[in-house]
């Protein structure tokens, strides 16, 4: 675990000084709250540093501090302090990685994850410690649907959220039969569920369901038994390093130009320059497109490149709205952490100006958001068109919405 700003003072040693000041009887001139909201506010990256989301992670990290500097290293009057855990996307060593934040660590705020497994674990810890959590990507439909809490926000999306306006899109393009391939777990899966339920509302129909174990690689036999079904189109979900290899392999095996390649944008996005011209022409729905034409992003991409000399990425505009909508919320009660109702409340009612286009809270506390249908244009994610505007999730089973 690694602590890069060590040199703060953090919450404890802050409350520790407060009794020291009380036991002197100076307590009355100095208050121990305002002691509390001058400390350092914890904040403990669960995030998989290292593995096939290793990038994400990186991506989503990066943007989080860019913020907070940007704000002059501080988030409603309180200075931040990381703490990172790398949880290598590994679910069976969620709940062990989470209780080293939460209970050993003690952070204020556990900002992860990025895998949709691993998520559904810190969610379980999250309700049971009331510890605030924001989900700066994983998608799990659960987390803001049966198992949503008031201490429990999303920056990201839905797994449902990108996938299901993507079955219109391949129907309006001609795909009448599909396939899908994608991973074999909980964000490959439900969004395969999303997609067949757009898909079959538009006139399509799957011909076949591929799974692939995560977090292999190995796509040639699955290539072989696409060739052979010859479908209209396929519906493939990969991120990260899978993504890279699964585009270049599917360029390779000859199968690009006779049966056009669709998915979630996750199987382009923080890729490009890795997968070359085999990603040329893909078409992706995301909340995010890399060229929109707004202020908010045209200044979050630059100041990324600059900072990082790196192309900005969705992964990025997640990680920076998860520290935007706690700045919403510090501000809202000038530092007081321990005002948890009124600081819900404001991150609920956050409207944030984000890179991806304006961005509100459902009940559930999901993203409210924009789905883009984006091109793979001159190494870009360019915009199309919105594939589906303001979409919220269905949030189905949730108690709150
Ligand atoms: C997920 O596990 O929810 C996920 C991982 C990478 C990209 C998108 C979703």
């Amino acid at each position: 675990m690694r602590d890069r700003n060590s040199h703060l003072i953090d919450r404890r040693s802050a409350l520790k000084l407060a009794g020291g000041v009380a036991a002197t009887g100076l307590a009355a001139r100095f208050p121990t709250p305002a002691i509390a909201q001058a400390a350092a506010l914890k904040v403990g990256f669960m995030l998989p540093y290292t593995g096939t989301y290793a990038p994400l992670a990186k991506a989503i990290d990066n943007a989080f501090r860019m913020y907070v500097d940007e704000k002059g290293g501080k988030l409603g009057g309180r200075s931040i302090q990381y703490v990172t855990v790398d949880d290598e996307a590994e679910p069976a060593k969620g709940p062990d990685n989470m209780n080293k934040l939460v209970s050993r660590e003690n952070v204020d705020v556990v900002v992860g994850t990025v895998h949709s497994g691993v998520a559904m674990a810190m969610v379980k810890i999250a309700r049971e410690s009331n510890k605030l959590l924001i989900i700066p990507n994983a998608g799990a439909n659960a987390a803001t649907g049966p198992m949503c809490a008031p201490n429990i926000f999303r920056t990201s999306f839905t797994n449902w959220q990108p996938c299901y306006p993507m079955g219109k899109v391949m129907a309006d393009a001609g795909v009448k039969r599909a396939i899908t391939i994608t991973w074999k777990y909980a964000a490959g899966e439900e969004d395969v569920v999303a997609f067949r339920e757009g898909f079959g509302k538009a006139g399509g129909t799957i011909d076949a369901e591929l799974y692939v174990p995560f977090p292999e690689v190995e796509f040639q036999s699955y290539l072989t038994q696409i060739a052979e079904k010859k479908p209209d189109g396929v519906f493939a979900f990969f991120a990260g390093g899978g993504a890279v290899k699964f585009v270049r392999d599917y360029a390779a095996a000859g199968l690009k130009k006779s049966i056009p390649l669709y998915g979630p944008g996750f199987l382009t996005d923080g890729t490009l320059q890795a997968q070359g011209e085999a990603a040329d022409g893909l078409k992706t729905t995301l909340h995010y497109a890399d060229d929109l034409d707004n202020p908010a992003n045209k200044a979050f991409r630059a100041n990324y490149q600059k900072r990082y000399s790196a192309e900005a990425d969705v992964y990025g505009v997640q990680g920076y709205d998860a520290a935007a909508l706690l700045g919403v919320g510090l501000d809202a009660v000038k530092g007081d952490f321990a005002a948890t109702q009124a600081l819900y409340a404001a991150m609920r009612g956050a409207k944030l100006d984000s890179p991806r286009g304006p961005v509100t809270f459902s009940a559930a506390q999901n993203p409210v958001q924009n789905i883009y249908l984006r091109e793979v244009r001159g190494g870009k994610n360019a915009y199309v068109s919105i594939a589906a505007a303001a979409l919220a999730d269905p949030a189905t089973g949730c108690k709150m919405a």
